[in-house]
C-alpha cells in the first residue's frame, strides 16, 4: 500500500493553554523544549499534534505519510479524475479537500517510524519466563507513559458515504470492518485502522488515539491522567472487538476524546484478514465497562451543531 500511516493533525481547540496542560499530562512533549504550547510530539512520530486556538473543537487537517512521490502522483490523478480540491501540488506533499467536510487532508513522503522494542516483560503459563528474580518495570517506574505514535482518529461526518469514499477511491485506504452506514475502519498500512469514519450530524473529530507499548501503558497512562483530574475520564480500561485494541478514553477540554491503545491488529492483506461477524455490543468493545451515553453522544453535540 502507498501510504503507510498518520503523520500529523490540526486540531482547533477553543482554550489552547488547557489543551496544552493535558497533552503535557497525557505523555506528549511540547515544541521548543516545552516552550511552544501549539506543537506535541510523540516519542516516535515527531511533531504530530498542532493545536491551534478556534471557537469550538475541528479537526483542521489531516496529515498521511506516502511511501515516496509515485504515490503522490497517483493521489493525484485520481483526485482529478475525482473532482477533488487539489490545494497544492508538488512531488513532496499534496494538498485535497475532502469534498463533504472542508477537511484538509495532506499527503506527504514520510519516514516510517523508527520504534525501538518495548523493554516490557512479561510471565505467562507454559512459556519460558520473560521476567525472573525482579519485579515488573512498570511496577517499578515513575517515568511518564510517553505514546509512541498517532496511530488512529475518528471523524465524524454528515455525509459518510461521500467521506469515506474520498478517503478510499482517492486516497487509497483499505476498509478493515465497517457496520454500513455507522462507522467505517480504514487503514493506510497494516495497522487495523488509521481513519475511522462515522456517520454524525455534524463534522467533528469524534477521537484521536495513541499507541503506547501494552497494556501496562494504557492503564499507568490512564490512570495517571484521572488522578489528575477525574473529569478526564471517558471510557476504559477494556479492549475493542473490531481492531482487538485495548482502550482507555480521556476527554480533552475542547471536547475531543483522546485514547490510550495497544495491541491493535495487524494486517498484512484484506483477502487474508478473517474478521468475526461482529455482533450487538462488539460493534463497541468486547469487554471492559459500558461505554457511558457521552462517548455515543458527545456533550457538546448541540452546540456543535448549532455551529456549523
Ligand atoms: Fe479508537
Amino acid at each position: 500500500m502507498a501510504l503507510h500511516r498518520l503523520t500529523s493533525i490540526t486540531l482547533g481547540v477553543p482554550d489552547l493553554a488547557a489543551s496544552a496542560a493535558f497533552f503535557n499530562d497525557f505523555g506528549l512533549v511540547g515544541g521548543s523544549g516545552g516552550a511552544d504550547e501549539s506543537r506535541w510530539a510523540t516519542r516516535d512520530g515527531g511533531e504530530q499534534v498542532e493545536l491551534v486556538e478556534a471557537p469550538h473543537r475541528q479537526l483542521q487537517r489531516l496529515g498521511i505519510g506516502a511511501e515516496d512521490s509515485d504515490d503522490l502522483a497517483q493521489i493525484g490523478a485520481r483526485a482529478e479524475q475525482a473532482a477533488a480540491e487539489i490545494v497544492e501540488s508538488s512531488a513532496e506533499r499534496l494538498a485535497l479537500v475532502e469534498p463533504a467536510t472542508g477537511l484538509l487532508v495532506e499527503v506527504s513522503v514520510a519516514p516510517a517510524y523508527a520504534a525501538g522494542p518495548s523493554t516490557h516483560t512479561f510471565n505467562r503459563p507454559g512459556l519460558e519466563p520473560e521476567r525472573i528474580d525482579v519485579p515488573a518495570k512498570s511496577v517499578l517506574t515513575d517515568q511518564p507513559v510517553r505514546p509512541s505514535n498517532l496511530t488512529h482518529v475518528v471523524y465524524s461526518s454528515p455525509d459518510q458515504p461521500t467521506t469515506l469514499t474520498f478517503f478510499t477511491d482517492v486516497l487509497g485506504l483499505e476498509i478493515s470492518d465497517q457496520i454500513p452506514g455507522v462507522i467505517a475502519f480504514a487503514r493506510c498500512g497494516e495497522v487495523h485502522h488509521n481513519v475511522a469514519i462515522q456517520a454524525g450530524p455534524v463534522a467533528f473529530p469524534h477521537h484521536i488515539a495513541f499507541e503506547v507499548d501494552d497494556v501496562d501503558d494504557v492503564v499507568r497512562g490512564g490512570q495517571h491522567m484521572v488522578d489528575v483530574d477525574p473529569n478526564r475520564n471517558m471510557w476504559g480500561v477494556g479492549r475493542h472487538a473490531i481492531g482487538s485494541n485495548w482502550f482507555w478514553y480521556l476527554r480533552e477540554p475542547g471536547g475531543t476524546f483522546v485514547e490510550y491503545t495497544a495491541d491493535i491488529d495487524r494486517i498484512s492483506s484484506q483477502d487474508l484478514y478473517r474478521p468475526k461477524d461482529w455482533q450487538g455490543h462488539e460493534f463497541l468493545y468486547s469487554f471492559g465497562p459500558p461505554p457511558p451515553p457521552e462517548f455515543l453522544e458527545p456533550a457538546d453535540l448541540a452546540e456543535l451543531i448549532a455551529a456549523s
